[in-house]
């Protein structure tokens, strides 16, 4: 661990996308803090990563956390140069009064919790110029029956992350990661039996890893600040 070592910061460090993520960057050289709720996750991957990683217990719904967080990252990592706004759940289902928990709890972690973390974390990432890349999705282009408020959050992530882009630039660059199906835990939490059990056959197939979505942003993250990628949008090569 040096002092020019870059950190990234990154929610939904506990698994898929995010845990990828955090191997790639530290691989690539960052030190690393992982947010998730599952302490028990992040703090084997810290162990696995070694020098430098963090593990930090934070719900992106709970603001006071997430500035405890950013508390934390400054002491002990001495600022961020990249947030990684990854933690995501993904409810589908037919949309319905049964399902009403399911839709706060995707606008309050997919959306609310990602313009939460920025805000706590801008301070750390303009000091200095930074990367902020935000994990959407093909539902944040592409809206389908059963998808609705999913699609919501990610449509608004988008609309927010251009907004942002211009707000920062050049500074701070905005990146959107929009993937379609990858193989990670994301279906196993649809609340919806039936719709689970569609969309599960779909995941236990599914061919696209969370290393090949982490290898893209690391690429993305290393280009000459010069040059900013804003927008990838990625699928297996079979999906419609
Ligand atoms: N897999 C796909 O097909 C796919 C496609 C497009 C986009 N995405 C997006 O990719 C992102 C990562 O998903 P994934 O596929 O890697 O699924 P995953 O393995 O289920 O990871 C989701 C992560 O989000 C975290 N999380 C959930 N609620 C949270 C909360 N309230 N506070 C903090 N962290 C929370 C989870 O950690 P804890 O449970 O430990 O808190 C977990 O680390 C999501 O935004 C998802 O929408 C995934």
């Amino acid at each position: 661990m040096t002092a020019t070592q870059p950190v990234a910061v990154i929610t939904g460090a506990s698994s898929g996308i995010g845990a990828a993520t955090a191997r790639s960057l530290a691989a690539a050289g960052y030190r690393v803090a992982l947010l998730a709720r599952r302490l028990d996750r992040i703090t084997a991957l810290a162990a696995e990563l070694g020098d430098g990683a963090l593990a930090i217990e934070a719900d992106v719904t709970d603001r006071d956390a997430l500035v405890a967080a950013v508390a934390r990252v400054q002491a002990e990592l001495g600022g961020t140069d990249v947030l990684v706004n990854n933690a995501g759940v993904m409810l589908l289902g037919p949309f319905s009064a049964e399902q009403r928990n399911d839709y706060r709890q995707m606008v309050e972690v997919n959306l609310l919790g990602a313009i939460t973390t920025t805000e706590v974390f801008l301070n750390q990432l303009k000091d200095g110029g930074g990367d902020i890349v935000n994990i959407s999705s093909v539902a944040g282009r592409t809206a389908r029956a059963g998808n609705g408020v999913y699609a919501a959050t990610k449509w608004g992530m988008n609309g927010w992350s251009e907004s942002l882009r211009q707000e920062l630039l050049p500074d701070v660059r905005v990146t959107l990661i929009e993937p379609g199906i990858v193989a990670t835990e994301l279906s196993t939490h649809i609340t919806h039996e039936e719709t689970r059990q569609g969309v599960q056959q779909a995941y236990d197939v599914a061919e696209v890893t969370p290393d090949d979505v982490a290898e893209i942003i690391a690429f993305t993250l290393a280009r000459p600040r010069r040059l900013a990628i804003n927008e990838v949008l990625l699928r297996p090569a079979g999906q419609a």
